[in-house]
């Protein structure tokens, strides 16, 4: 197969890869992924991957995450330098076009990013236990069983695909519960699945217990999904798209019921979405991705009043607002940049209209505006060097 290369890294004319290279890099990932599927497989010591948080109010604390895949054309740096944290108690909206990274990142949360060829290859992810704290980045996949489910829970996009077709669903919720609850018996699993179903809002729980998947609407598998990840009373709930399956009644009302739960089991939810709408509506902290970097996080109020990066101000003025007139919505030109071959400079840079001369340097640091606002970008070196001038 031959593929595209960017022109910065080619040695001759040519745009395309050679078998030889195509080779010399399927022999590089191959070792590679041989030796990070080893750390994966290892027995480790809980010692090994303890560790520490950094603020102890914090459930997660990404710090400098890496996750690449392997692949034949090169190394996709999906998540290429993540970090950000997700306080106890709130919810963390993770917002970024399409194929910015926002389900990576959740999934190295998870450890379910789809391997041997996607890896995580840096970074540590922390995780409050409450009494400890541990690695995910670090921690064997035997031992990740224990917190998948029952501390951390994912609510998937579409629904469909996540529910078993050939299950009912109380088999499906029951096989959760007895899982994860030691001594359960079958009764006290089934009394469980009903009680949750309830809870999400389900007039019948007595018929959707028996029903299978495609028996129910959209709606109704979405809350059986939210009722399933619910049931081990997580501490973090992550929630990718909850709601883009979904119509805009039934979307505002398994809104209300994430919030209203999320109060009730006094957990976290990392909530990811294209909808600025529902970021406003629903989160406390908000984290802008950008080809696999985070480019700007602060509080929802900071980045709806305030929004520093000229990629966050598009993204604001791409988003319809009722009264306002306008001949088109405001497009952010161009595109982001190849995974494969990212250039040394802000990734944002070619479509900024804003851009400098400090821009061709490397990639810029994040330059803290407020205890909580943070922002990648060199304008705001400039503006905060001048401030200390005056
Ligand atoms: N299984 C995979 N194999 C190879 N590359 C992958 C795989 N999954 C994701 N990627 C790549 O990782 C990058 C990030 O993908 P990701 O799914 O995280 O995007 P996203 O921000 O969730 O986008 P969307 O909003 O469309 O869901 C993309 O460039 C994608 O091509
Ligand atoms: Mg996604």
């Amino acid at each position: 197969m031959l593929f595209k290369k960017n022109s910065s890294t080619q040695k001759e004319k040519s745009h395309y890869l050679s078998a030889k290279e195509s080779r010399e890099i399927a022999k590089q990932n191959a070792r590679t992924i041989r030796a990070l599927e080893k750390r994966k497989k290892r027995v480790a010591s809980e010692e090994e991957y303890t560790t520490q948080m950094r603020d102890e109010k914090n459930i997660v604390e990404f710090d400098n995450l890496h996750t690449y895949f392997f692949g034949d054309a090169g190394v996709v740096k999906a998540v290429d330098g993540v970090s950000f944290d997700i306080p106890k108690g709130a919810t963390v909206g993770v917002v970024g076009e399409s194929g910015c990274g926002k389900s990576v990142t959740s999934l190295s949360l998870m450890q379910l990013v789809q391997g041997p060829r996607g890896q995580i290859v840096e970074g540590s992810i922390r995780f409050n236990m409450g009494d400890k704290a541990f690695d995910i980045a670090k921690i064997p996949l035997a031992d990740m069983r224990k917190i998948r489910g029952e501390e951390i829970a994912m609510i998937f996009q579409e629904p469909m695909t996540s529910l078993n077709p050939v299950f009912k669903i109380g088999y499906q919720m029951d096989e959760m519960v007895l899982l994860h609850t030691p001594n359960c018996s079958k009764e006290q699993a089934k009394a469980r699945s009903l009680e949750m179903l309830e809870l999400v809002g389900i007039a019948a729980p007595e018929r959707v217990y028996g029903c299978y998947p495609h028996e129910l609407s959209g709606g109704m598998r979405q809350r059986v999904m939210i009722a399933i990840a619910l049931s081990c009373n997580p501490r973090l709930i992550i929630a990718d798209e909850p709601t883009t399956a979904l119509d805009v009644t039934i979307q505002a009302q398994i809104l209300d019921l994430l919030r209203d739960i999320k109060d009730k089991i006094d957990g976290s939810i990392m909530l990811i979405t294209h909808d600025l709408g529902v970021i406003a509506e629903m989160a406390d902290y908000v984290v802008v991705m950008y080809a696999g970097r985070v480019i700007e996080r602060g509080t929802t109020k900071e980045i709806f009043e305030n929004p520093l990066h000229p990629y966050t101000i598009g993204l604001q003025k791409s988003k319809p607002v009722v009264r306002r007139k306008v001949e088109r919505l405001y497009n952010i030109p161009g595109q982001v940049p190849n995974p494969i071959d990212m250039p040394n400079y802000c990734y944002f840079k070619d479509r900024c209209h804003k851009c400098i001369g400090k821009c061709n340097g490397e990639y810029p640091k994040f330059i803290q505006v407020s205890p909580t606002h943070s922002v990648a970008c060199y304008l705001y070196e400039q503006a905060k060097e001048e401030e200390k001038n005056v």
